[in-house]
């Protein structure tokens, strides 16, 4: 079992406005590789907060994966990848590269996500975009590979594993 977290950057989300779709899609896509969600936050768009949380949620609770949803497109308060990029350690660009190729034909929109992964000790953590359906096809596009990642990052494997 992979102990994960959600954190979803959404304004009208933190304010009580939304119902947090997202957050649900991602619970349902991580129960496919035994993740249990053990931590969840909603947080306005504010830089500070969403990089403190990454922190607590990686360094303090010591979650195997956190996964954001929103706030990583153009608009003027999107700032999760900023807040990402403040506090991982080790960038892995393929992951979202992956999400981005992958989904580019469904939606010509996909190329708009600035989303990030990379890893915090032995915590990766993985923006998503904000939409329930940019979840799912971004985390789909992904998820087959993240239990091998994340046995390497605790040296759990040294083997290259037969995703594809
Ligand atoms: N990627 C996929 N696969 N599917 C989507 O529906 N939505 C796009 C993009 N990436 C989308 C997607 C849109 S419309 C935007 S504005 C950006 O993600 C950023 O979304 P965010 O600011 O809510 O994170």
């Amino acid at each position: 079992m992979w102990r994960v977290g959600i954190l979803t950057a959404s304004t009208k989300g933190a304010r009580g406005e939304r119902e947090d779709d997202s957050g649900a899609v991602i619970r349902e896509l991580v129960a496919r590789i035994d993740g249990r969600v053990v931590c969840y936050e909603v947080l306005p768009d504010d830089l500070d907060r969403i990089r403190e949380t990454l922190i607590r949620f990686a360094d303090v609770e010591k979650l195997d994966l956190v996964l954001t949803t929103g706030g990583t497109g153009v608009g003027p308060y999107d700032v999760t990848p900023e807040a990402t990029r403040a506090v991982i350690e080790r960038e892995i660009p393929g992951i979202p590269e992956a999400m981005r190729i992958t989904t580019l034909e469904k939606t010509r929109f996909a190329m708009l996500s600035r989303a990030l992964a990379g890893t915090r000790g032995t915590t990766l953590i993985i923006n998503l975009p904000g939409s329930p359906k940019g979840v799912r096809e971004c985390l789909e596009a992904v998820i087959d590979v993240i239990p091998h990642a994340l046995e390497l990052m605790k040296g759990l494997t040294g083997d290259h594993g037969h995703a594809r």
